[in-house]
């Protein structure tokens, strides 16, 4: 499935978030159709192999959300950071419900939820434009795909509402009028032409430590 373009009506409004969205619509076909991603989505995956992908995204929504605190009182990062969208307390409800009370002397991050992490805790924490990046791909992703994703794991899976509170929203009922928000920040933010260009640049990189990700739970779950 490809992001489809933005509505022509809106281009004129959201021609920078427009741009962020067409920037990155190859690195997002290639983060989706990743084996592991394409195989859970397939129902060829597993809830160990779910489980798996929870637990790694646990490293680095903590991340994010411990970079995003940093940001909150910033004059455009607060654009952005939003209790609404914080994860950090769902992945630990799923942890616990896949996992049992002692989940956290079981998770391990792997090579490429290091890098990540560490990608997040430096040049994410050095400007906006870069946090947003980190923000958008993860945030606008899973209020997107990821709706799509719980449906799928769901139905091949049968795994209950109790382990997939990462991609259920509760505060936010309407994804749709959030991502016009969300996009119509990205629009206002008052960065310079030389900021934006490093947001697009930067979601390029964070779709591709997603692609790594991927790929090494796909390596991992195959053994
Ligand atoms: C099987 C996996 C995936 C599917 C089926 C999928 C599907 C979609 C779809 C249909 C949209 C458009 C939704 C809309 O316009 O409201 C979308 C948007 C998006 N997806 Fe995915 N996606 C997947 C994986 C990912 C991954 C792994 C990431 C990031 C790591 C990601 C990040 C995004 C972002 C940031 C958007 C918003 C684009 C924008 O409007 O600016 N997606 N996705």
């Amino acid at each position: 499935m490809s992001v489809p373009a933005a509505p022509a009506e809106t281009a004129a409004v959201t021609s920078f978030a427009a741009q962020v969205r067409e920037r990155s619509q190859g690195a997002h076909t290639r983060a989706e159709n990743a084996g592991f991603m394409s195989r859970l989505m397939g129902g060829e995956g597993t809830i160990a192999g779910y489980t798996a992908l929870t637990s790694q995204y646990y490293f680095i929504y903590d991340a994010l959300e411990r970079v995003g605190e940093t940001w909150r009182d910033d004059a455009i990062g607060s654009m952005f950071v939003d209790d609404a969208l914080l994860r950090r307390t769902a992945l630990e409800a799923d942890l616990e419900y896949f996992l049992g009370a002692d989940w956290r002397e079981t998770i391990v991050a792997s090579a490429p939820t290091q890098a990540y992490v560490e990608r997040l805790e430096t040049i994410a924490a050095r400007s906006s434009a870069e946090f947003v990046a980190h923000h958008y791909i993860r945030y606008l992703g899973d209020l997107s795909g990821g709706q799509i994703i719980r449906v799928m794991v769901q139905r091949h899976y049968g795994i209950p509402d109790e382990g997939l509170n990462f991609l259920n929203f509760p505060l936010i009922p309407k994804p749709k009028p959030f991502k016009d928000d969300y996009r119509a920040a990205l629009e206002n933010a008052p960065w310079t032409a030389e900021e934006r260009a490093a947001l697009i640049a930067e979601v390029e990189v964070a779709y591709g430590l997603n692609f790594d990700l991927f790929t090494e739970l796909g390596r991992s779950q195959e053994q």
